[in-house]
């Protein structure tokens, strides 16, 4: 059963939101049935490596990332039959499945958490982070001042006790502690389990908060309102979690040769992230990074007018030239735009005036950037951020509705939490992915998720643009299949790649030098901007407009312009 390529050369990922991506049994939720009945979607549309956002049986506070039994899939998604079911289907079609693996915290219903509650002398009990809280007169106030990611303190009291419990996110998933040999065991065994049943390798969420400092003690900085300080240096990136992850390597990764994607945000640095998945000394094979996903100053922008934000193109180029720099030769790496914690690209660095133009141009500039792509669902037909009224449309996302409690609290009115959570809440990339142009965009017959986005009548969906040549949809599968072209790829991930006129504050561009001479030049603004090049093109490969205006070396570049040209 063991995976034997765990390689990622060739492949080109799609991220699947499992609860708002196809509806199989008409409940309104999504469903395995319903990615069973999409996977000849998948493969048509050319890529080839699957990951799905957790799965296992859990109460849903945080989407499926509060898990309450690792081996159980979530009744509303199916069972367990359903997942061998999609395994078997996928790797039909020659479909990877990577799932999603919550490593950091479980669910407060999981039942070692139960027992931990109830039993302090339990073996259980040391697989969470159990603390009394310091008093101040009558009041027991929390041991520490850590705030946690989701707007809140990190610990919880348990009832009245003077005991709190650790959670960096939502209070329904407390931190299980891997300094705890036993807890790890208990990791590495569900591990197995899965990579028996088949799954090719796993995401692994949270990564980079598995170590946390165990002394505890107070965080140094700035304090907010309540007194708490946002210090990741407690809890991310620490020297132990290179020690929890050899371990997890050469028990589980190593001798099931499956494939390992980490996310490490907190902002860890390459040279950190390839401590984490350097071909030769590191534990996991590619890392994800947020550094390309908020360079228009979105996050945290409640202070912000909309015509502040707009894409840094510098920052961005910056950004990825950095990762690339520092993994092409040493480790595998992804590069994405989007996934389910991030606003939709398109609202993000496109336009939605241009939905089409920036749709094309920003998948364009991703694909063939060196590294595995990773589409986030519904990108491929430009679907962007929700189109909600008001703060509560947003309440399916935990996080969004502590922040607005907070920003509430704060004296914010919900006019201006509103604009604000429509550029930067996750709930925006959470709408149910539009099928057809039928009720609920084809999602299923009802919808008991976050509220469809309207577009889905003005040709945002699958089906309407299946028709469309001319279509995101269409693009994005053709430029997938020049993408996997052996001299391309090749090209790509071997060959030597220079960024053109890094200073242009509006034009991404670059080229690559290997088997095959090309570039990719792209006009990330909306509005028409000129762009110097010395070289000769040859074949245009991919352009979303109809000709490329050249003159006297100099290129006239309309809104979101973008062409891959062959030179
Ligand atoms: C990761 C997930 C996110 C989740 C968090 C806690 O960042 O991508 O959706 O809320 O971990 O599990």
């Amino acid at each position: 059963m063991d995976n034997v390529n765990n390689s990622f050369d060739d492949c080109v990922g799609y991220i699947i939101y499992p609860e708002t991506f196809k509806d199989g049994n008409g409940d309104g939720v999504g469903d395995i049935p319903g990615i069973i009945s999409k996977l000849d979607y998948l493969r048509d549309l050319g890529v080839n490596l699957l990951w799905i956002c957790p799965l296992f049986k859990s109460p849903m506070d945080d989407n499926g990332y509060d898990v309450s039994d690792y081996l159980t899939i979530n009744p509303l998604y199916g069972t367990n039959e359903d997942f061998k079911n999609l395994l078997e289907e996928a790797h039909k079609r020659g479909l990877r499945v990577v799932i999603d693996f919550v490593l950091n915290h479980t669910s407060d219903e999981h039942p070692w958490f139960q027992k931990a509650l109830q039993d302090p002398s339990c073996k259980e009990r040391g697989y969470y982070f159990f603390r009394r809280g310091k008093k101040e007169g009558d009041r027991i106030l929390p041991p520490n001042n850590w705030k946690g990611f989701f707007a809140t303190s990190v610990w919880k009291q348990v009832g009245d006790s003077e005991d709190f419990y650790f959670h960096l996110f939502s209070e329904k998933m407390p931190d299980v502690n891997w300094a705890n040999p036993e807890l790890r065991e208990e990791y590495f065994k569900i591990a197995h389990h899965y990579l028996d049943l088949g799954v090719d390798g796993f995401r692994l969420d949270a990564l980079a908060h598995l170590a946390k400092d165990q002394s505890f003690e107070d965080a140094q900085g700035q304090c907010d309102e309540h007194g708490l300080v946002f210090d990741t240096s407690k809890y991310s990136n620490r020297p132990e979690l290179y020690d929890y992850l050899r371990e997890f390597k050469n028990k589980v990764f190593a001798p099931r040769h499956c494939l390992t994607l980490g996310e490490v945000g907190g902002g860890v640095s390459p040279e950190e992230a390839l401590k984490l998945s350097d071909r030769e000394r590191g534990v996991i094979n590619m890392v994800f990074n947020f550094d390309t996903a908020w360079c228009n100053g979105a996050f945290g922008s409640i202070d912000r007018k909309d015509e502040d934000i707009k894409t840094d193109v510098i920052a961005l180029k910056r950004n990825f030239l950095r990762w690339y720099e520092a993994c092409h030769d040493r480790a595998d790496m992804p590069v994405y735009w989007c996934n389910h914690d991030h606003p939709r690209v398109l609202s993000q660095y496109g336009d939605t005036r241009y939905r089409d133009e920036s749709a094309k141009a920003l998948f364009t500039i991703l694909l063939f950037l060196y590294g595995t792509p990773f589409i986030y669902n519904g990108d491929e037909i430009g679907m962007s951020n929700a189109d909600y009224d008001k703060p509560e449309d947003f309440f399916r996302d935990v996080s969004t509705k502590n922040e607005v409690a907070a920003l509430r609290a704060n004296g914010y009115d919900d006019e201006t939490i509103t604009r604000y959570l429509r550029r930067a809440s996750r709930a925006n990339a959470r709408t149910p992915m539009q099928w057809e142009n039928a009720p609920f965009a084809g999602f299923g017959p009802c919808n008991n998720v976050n509220k469809v986005n309207e577009n889905y009548k003005q040709g945002v969906n699958v089906l309407d643009q299946m028709k469309d040549p001319w279509s995101i949809l269409n693009f994005f599968q053709y430029a997938i299949m020049k993408r996997r072209e052996p001299a391309i790829n090749d090209t790509v991930l071997h060959g030597s790649f220079s960024i053109l006129d890094f200073n242009h504050p509006d034009v991404f561009a670059y080229s690559h030098d290997g088997k095959e001479h090309f570039a990719v030049i792209a006009n990330l603004r909306p509005y028409q901007v000129y762009f110097g090049f010395y070289n000769h093109p040859q074949d245009v490969v991919l352009h979303n407009y109809g000709d490329v205006l050249l003159n006297d070396h100099v290129f006239t570049l309309r809104p979101f312009e973008c062409f891959l040209i062959k030179i």
